[in-house]
């Protein structure tokens, strides 16, 4: 599966060193062509020796070789992908700062491939704030965090922060592999989050939508090759600059944003939560309380799917959600063929861990050839990526 790819591997100083030797037999055995650098730190854990034998390449760790100057800009080019693993706190913060104090940090920092991190710490410094700040800003500029896991620390404490396991980051390169270009050159549009509907200067209707589905789905797209518009309304989250992002407020301006942009798309997924009713006048003074009860006259907003499905082309694929807590499938299939869409996303708020604000989502999605696709609760990475194969397995 890995026939011809290259594979740079940096380790850095954990005790989940040990467990690359390992990493690299199972690389090689499947194809892969594997290099190896590492840190001064990592020679603690893993010897360079051993990793030499199995890559039968020079295993580097120097800027310099003797009076040679190791080219580190080379190696960034070699590879197809650069994975560090395991990823250490320090050399994490380190590459966070941009610090260029040796070798694997001068290969990251001018690497022109995709990089790939498989995080190693002790519980409390996964959690720690720092950290977190860290492992956002990297997956904020594309590079891929292969989730940590729960299990015996080097300190004897049970908990999060494990190295995955090789099995998973060798799939984890194989599913780089296989989806990198799976969408290359691709043009996707993706709404996501909520809207708001001003009622005056300071009072809007709103709803609890994150966005985060929606980022989730751009993030995957991106992975294989997308190139990706974010239509966004009014959200806390962070987009990277690999994302086209076109910030929104109300619907109509949503209605406005996603109509341009749809004739140059090739995929369009509307996850966000668009209001279906704004109020009929906008004061321009704040409201002041009144001694009695006060009603507000809506009118209905522009269902943006639906104009979207009117106007789809041949080639274009549309997506929708559906958020129901009855009837869900009657709905979502009443949403398909109403708003002309090639799929329909349903979240039932009726399972737990599916809808607003939670990390995690369970989704059902239903096509125009009467195939339904039943997913289990998932984080919504995972919800994503499962979103985006059928998106793939449909168009194929
Ligand atoms: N949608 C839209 N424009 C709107 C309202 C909804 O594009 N004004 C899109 C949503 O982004 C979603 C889909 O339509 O992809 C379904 O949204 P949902 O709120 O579940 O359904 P509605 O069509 O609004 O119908 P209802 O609220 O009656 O269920």
């Amino acid at each position: 599966m890995l026939k011809g790819k290259k594979i740079l591997i940096a380790v850095t100083g954990s005790i989940a060193a040990y467990k690359i030797p390992n990493l690299v037999r199972l690389l090689v055995k499947d194809g892969a062509d594997v290099k190896v650098i590492m840190t001064e730190a990592a020679k603690n854990f893993v010897s360079p020796l051993t990793l030499s034998t199995l890559t039968k390449q020079d295993v580097l760790s120097d800027l310099t070789n003797g009076d040679t100057w190791a080219n580190h800009v080379m190696l960034g080019r070699w590879a197809d992908v650069m994975l560090i693993a395991p990823l250490s706190c320090n050399t994490l913060a380190k590459m966070a700062a941009g610090f260029c104090d040796n070798l694997l940090l001068a290969v990251y920092l001018s690497a022109t491939c995709p990089v790939i991190v498989a995080p190693a710490m002790d519980e409390d410094m996964w959690h720690h704030f720092t950290t977190k700040a860290n492992i956002e800003k990297l997956a904020l500029n594309g590079i891929q965090i292969i989730p940590v896991e729960s299990g015996e620390l080097a300190s004897g404490l049970i908990g999060e922060g494990r190295m995955a396991e090789i099995e998973v980051i060798a799939k984890w390169l194989q599913h780089f592999f296989i989806e990198d270009s799976q969408f290359e050159g691709k043009k996707i549009l993706i709404t996501a989050g909520p809207t708001y509907e001003a009622l005056d200067p300071v009072r809007f209707i709103g709803n609890h939508s994150s966005g985060k589905m929606g980022l989730a789905i751009a993030y995957n797209f991106l992975k294989r090759g997308a190139v990706v518009t974010m239509v966004m309304g009014p959200t806390s989250l962070k987009v990277p600059a690999s994302i086209k992002i076109i910030n929104v407020t109300s619907a109509d301006e949503m209605y406005n944003a996603c109509v341009t942009a749809f004739p140059e798309m090739d995929i369009a997924v509307m996850s966000a939560a668009v209001a279906d009713y704004t109020p009929v006048t906008v004061a321009g003074e704040k409201i002041k309380k009144q001694e009695n009860s006060f009603s507000i006259e809506l009118k209905r907003t522009k269902d943006i799917l639906k104009q979207l499905g009117s106007i789809k082309k041949k080639g274009q694929f549309l997506v929708g959600f559906a958020l129901e807590t009855n009837n869900e499938k009657q709905y979502a299939l009443k949403k398909l063929s109403e708003k002309n869409a090639d799929l329909i996303v349903l979240n039932s708020l009726n399972d737990a861990g599916a809808g607003f604000g939670h990390d995690t989502n369970k989704i059902t999605i239903f096509d125009n050839n009467q195939q339904e696709y039943h997913f289990e609760v998932k984080s919504k990475e995972a919800v994503a990526a499962d979103i985006v194969d059928i998106i793939f397995q449909s168009l194929s």
